[in-house]
């Protein structure tokens, strides 16, 4: 009697491919909160078709290299949970060139094909919205560069934001999210438009028990959060899925890393090379640009893929010239730097402030630290986006007042828009302190045109670039030769779902 209730309980945990619960004498099934719920494994899917995702970047150079394209299926030997060995389906996502790491997945939200697919479907899904009307990607379009295109977005009942629309594009590699900071994941930050007044709730109750409600009458999704996570759908899973989502939306493989890996190329051939980007490099990926065809790269860069490849080598020269400006006398990298051309900080730029001043509405950052740690350095102190794409993102910083890149070049060129909490990076550091020394020696100085005082008396001068007009051009040709492949279509296309 004991052995064969025994063997049947070891039965039912093979049926179930490893769910335990199904063993346990059954309990009342629980109301499931809408917030978060200890899950049920055995409505989970069976182990072995819980396939993971996994990210290869080229740190892995072998692996990387083996793949072809961004989306890749194979199988995988894998220990189930009662220790037995299956094989089941693997899905490896090649991260694109430029990208020289893995972005970072929180150890609670692991990566796995049927989360991804769910998360897909929320982002795309008006069902989150009050109103039925608003989905993640009416304003971050895939076709928009994962943005909306607009200075400040238009909400739920068409009004207008405060602000710009940052693309989600490689925003899995952010510290911060938001241009405040104000979330630290994917997770923390896909929980805030939904209770948003200005984008997806029309306020009444509480914005998530009402979506969540929605996702419950829809047995589809039941069933989907039930596979995946084991219950029914709540707030916290259905952030996971949606975070597990926007983890996949990379962009890189742009002009710039082709010519860097050129260059790397070259310099591993022959130690004679130095290790420095030269025209040469740059042309050179061009010119097999040309060769494959790749209109994405020549267009992005205003090039007719038919008829130019005579101006590649110009082209390249430009392009050195971009970078080396870049890099250099423009100073970008003292913010725009690493992979995705981010410091992952804040800095005050002065996008916002008027006749100098810098209304309180505008201290972002600083606003956005918790009492207790406020820190009068970020006082306007706006996240550094990354540089990816931008050639989609139109228009620029986060008040959407630069219709351009030539327009942020001329930005930047005449020191930013100043205002008291200016950021030091953007000021002419030196010559404030020449002054202000000045005047503490009682000689009577007066500031250059476009500086200010701060009302504690002291000087704030921009740091004017002093470009030409060539090298304006240049550097917005630079920047042009960061824009990337386009995002994948297996990510981009909202219809495209993996085979089950
Ligand atoms: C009505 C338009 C709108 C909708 C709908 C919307 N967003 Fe946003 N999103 C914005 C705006 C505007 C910001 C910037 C807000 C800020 O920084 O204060 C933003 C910021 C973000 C960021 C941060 C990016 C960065 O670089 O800091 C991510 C990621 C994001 N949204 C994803 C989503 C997801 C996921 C959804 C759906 C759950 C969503 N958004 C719905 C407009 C929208
Ligand atoms: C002091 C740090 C700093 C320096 C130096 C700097 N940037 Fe920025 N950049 C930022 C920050 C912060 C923002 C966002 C500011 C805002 O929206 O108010 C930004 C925004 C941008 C944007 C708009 C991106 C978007 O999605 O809206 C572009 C383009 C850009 N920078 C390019 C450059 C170039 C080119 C240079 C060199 C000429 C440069 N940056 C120098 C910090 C910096």
């Amino acid at each position: 009697m004991i052995r064969s209730s025994r063997s049947s309980y070891v039965l039912a945990v093979v049926a179930l491919g490893g769910g335990i619960a199904a063993a346990q004498p059954p309990h009342p099934p629980a109301p499931v909160p809408h917030t978060a719920a200890v899950p049920n494994a055995a409505l989970k899917l069976p182990f072995k078709d819980d396939a993971r995702i996994e990210f290869v970047a080229a740190v892995n150079k072998a692996e990387w290299a083996k793949l072809t394209a961004f989306w890749n299926e194979a199988t995988e030997e894998a220990t189930d949970p009662v220790g037995g060995k299956v094989a089941r389906r693997v899905v490896r996502i090649k991260v694109p060139l430029g990208l020289s790491k893995a972005p970072d997945v929180p150890p609670e939200n692991p990566m796995t094909v049927a989360k991804w697919a769910l998360g897909k479907r929320l982002y795309y899904d008006k069902v989150l919205s009050a109103n039925g009307k608003v989905a993640c990607a009416t304003c971050h379009d895939p076709k928009k560069g994962f943005t909306d295109q607009l200075p400040v977005s238009l909400g739920i009942n068409d009004e207008k934001g405060g602000i710009n629309a940052p693309t989600v594009v490689n925003s899995a590699y952010h510290k911060f999210q938001f241009w405040d900071g104000r979330a630290t994941s994917l997770e923390d930050q896909s929980q805030g438009p939904v209770g948003n007044p200005k984008e997806m709730f029309a306020g009444g109750g509480d914005a998530w028990e009402g979506a969540v409600k929605r996702l419950r009458q829809s047995p589809e999704y039941v069933k989907q959060f039930e596979q995946v996570f084991g219950h029914a759908p709540t707030r916290d899973a259905a952030a996971k899925a949606i975070a597990a989502y926007e983890r996949t939306v990379l962009v890189g493989n742009s002009v710039y890393d082709r010519a860097e890996a050129a260059m790397k190329k070259r310099v591993a051939d022959d130690d004679a090379e130095e290790a420095k980007l030269k025209p040469a490099d740059f042309a050179k990926v061009l010119k097999q640009a040309f060769a494959a065809m790749d209109t994405n790269a020549l267009k992005s860069l205003g090039l007719d893929p038919d008829r130019d490849v005579a101006k590649a080598d110009a082209v390249g020269a430009k392009l050195a010239s971009g970078r080396a400006l870049f890099f250099g006398k423009a100073r970008c990298s003292n913010c725009h730097v690493g992979d995705n051309f981010t410091d992952l900080t804040f800095h005050n730029l002065g996008a916002g402030a008027k006749d100098g001043v810098l209304p309180e509405a505008e201290y972002a950052r600083f606003a956005a630290l918790p009492t207790g740690h406020k820190d009068p350095a970020m006082i306007g102190g706006q996240k550094t986006p990354g540089l990816r794409g931008l050639l989609d993102t139109a228009p620029y910083l986060h008040d959407g007042s630069e219709k351009t890149l030539e327009g942020v070049i001329d930005f930047y060129d005449r020191g930013g828009n100043v205002n008291e909490f200016l950021d030091p990076k953007m000021r002419d550091t030196e010559a404030e302190a020449k002054i202000a020394r000045a005047w503490a020696s009682g000689q009577k100085i007066s500031l250059p045109e476009g500086a200010i005082k701060t009302r504690d008396g002291s000087p704030v001068i921009p740091f004017k670039l002093n470009l030409t007009g060539d090298e304006k051009a240049d550097l917005v040709l630079f920047l042009k030769a960061l824009q990337g492949d386009p995002v994948d279509p297996t990510v981009a296309d909202p219809g495209w779902f993996p085979k089950k």
